[in-house]
């Protein structure tokens, strides 16, 4: 079982070129099925979950080309209606094939996901839209069958703004008959992303990254589609983290500044100085951590839930008390124990945790629990006197390409042991 295993103390310092981001490209290559058609999409990140999704699409029938960091993928050839079961378990973003497979096959079986180490993930949101678009939905057996010989655009008021939710909307509402309206959608800049690559195949779609999103439907796409990937901005955000936490001086190019903006100002008043322009950003950790005194998670722009974890390492070291309030998912403190373990002073009430910062931390073995729970052992770990050690790295590997390689090459004592 992969391990990684660092050495805590060394000042991190150099650049780092952003990879792709994970939740752009998941829902980008389930758009890829909506058409027959052939699409280039630049910027793939090389993460397990894209392997994963890559692996359906192939089941599906769709034929896959890939060098380095681009990726073909011919979707004419889909023959395949069903989601093979374990793959779907492995990841639960595969629930958004729903819609895009709606839209092209007007028939999807899938699996049922179930929750994950973050707390229950209902889909109530996704089924109900998609009944509303005129699916039929047949639930059984640990099964989703959904079917409809032509979904009718109409106006969905979404009750929380998901993320997948809109996601599941837009993929099945772009060959809708009709307009459909989605009102108070999820604003997060992956779907943005989503909204480019389909308006590029002959979508009709506006208003993502705002909570209005109208979709007109069109009878058939017509393009072959090349897409570049948005920057991963959580990625950014913890290579932000592993620069204020070392008291670095760290460089991030090929991001868009404006995703990171909440983090970049709660980072200011951890004491971080920020220098940046639209695309890089130089971060210059502080000698002594302030405390915060809150950090709210939030739909975007809010806080992001994706950085509450690497932002709670930061603020075990750092000078008083802080308290994050976790809004968005309902069990997302599983790494508190690990920091707890490493002498982090953390106490949760429910979606609360109160943080006094300590002088130092200190090595041990721990165990990633998620993914972004993971990265933020690897970053208490950086500045943790002695050996760390992380075990279930496979959870790290979902969302960041080459970590510890990037790591050390900004000079941290870090190796994979596999
Ligand atoms: C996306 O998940 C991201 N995943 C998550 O990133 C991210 O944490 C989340 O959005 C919030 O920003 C991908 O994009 C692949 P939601 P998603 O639907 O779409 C509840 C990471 O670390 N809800 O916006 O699943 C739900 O339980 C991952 O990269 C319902 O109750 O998130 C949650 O509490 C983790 N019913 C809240 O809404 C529904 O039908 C937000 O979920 C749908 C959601």
């Amino acid at each position: 079982m992969d391990r990684i295993i660092l050495y805590g103390g060394n000042r991190l310092t150099g650049e780092v070129n952003v990879s792709g981001a994970k939740n752009a490209i998941l829902p980008i290559l389930a758009a890829t099925v909506v058409e027959g058609n052939e699409s280039t999409i630049f910027n793939v990140p090389n993460l397990r979950d894209v392997e994963v999704m890559e692996k359906i699409l192939l089941a599906l029938g769709c034929t896959i080309k890939r060098v380095d960091n681009i990726m073909w993928v011919n979707s004419k050839p889909l023959d395949q209606v069903k989601i093979p079961d374990e793959l779907a378990r492995e990841m639960r973003s595969s629930i958004i094939l729903m819609g895009a497979m709606l839209s092209r096959c007007g028939e999807v079986i899938i699996s049922y996901p179930g929750g994950c180490e973050i707390g229950p993930r209902p889909i109530d949101m996704h089924l109900k839209a998609l009944k509303d678009l005129g699916a039929e939905i047949e639930e059984s057996y640990g099964f989703i069958h959904c079917r409809a010989s032509k979904l009718k655009g109409t106006e969905i008021q979404l009750d929380y703004p998901s993320v997948g939710a809109t996601e599941n909307i837009i993929l099945a509402a772009v060959k809708a008959e009709g307009t459909t309206i989605i009102r108070n959608a999820a604003r997060e800049p992956e779907i943005v992303d989503l909204q480019n690559y389909l308006n590029k195949a002959g979508a009709r779609i506006s208003g993502a990254g705002t909570s209005v999103i109208i979709i007109e439907g069109v009878n058939e796409f017509k393009k072959d589609v090349t897409h570049y990937t948005m920057p991963d901005r959580i990625v950014a955000g913890t290579y932000m983290i592993a620069s204020a936490i070392t008291r670095g001086e760290i460089i991030l190019k090929n991001i868009i500044t404006d995703h990171l903006q909440a983090v970049i100002a709660k980072l200011k008043e951890a004491g971080c100085l920020i220098y940046s322009d639209e695309n890089s950003l130089k971060i210059i950790g502080p000698e002594r951590i302030n405390s915060i005194e809150m950090v709210q998670t939030l739909p975007y722009p809010g806080f992001p839930t994706d950085m509450q974890a690497q932002i709670m390492a930061l603020l075990s070291i750092a000078n008083g008390i802080s308290i994050i309030s976790e809004t968005v998912f309902e069990n997302r403190f599983k790494h508190v124990e690990e920091l707890i373990r490493m002498g982090a002073n953390i106490k949760t009430f429910g979606k609360v945790a109160i943080i006094k910062g300590v002088k130092e931390l200190t090595g041990t073995k721990t165990t990633a629990k998620d993914l972004r729970g993971g990265a933020s052992l690897v970053l208490a770990g950086l500045v943790a006197k002695g050996r760390t050690e992380i075990e279930n790295v496979y959870h790290i590997k979902r969302g960041y390409e080459d970590f510890h390689k990037i790591l050390k090459g900004l000079g941290a004592n870090i190796e994979l042991v596999e």
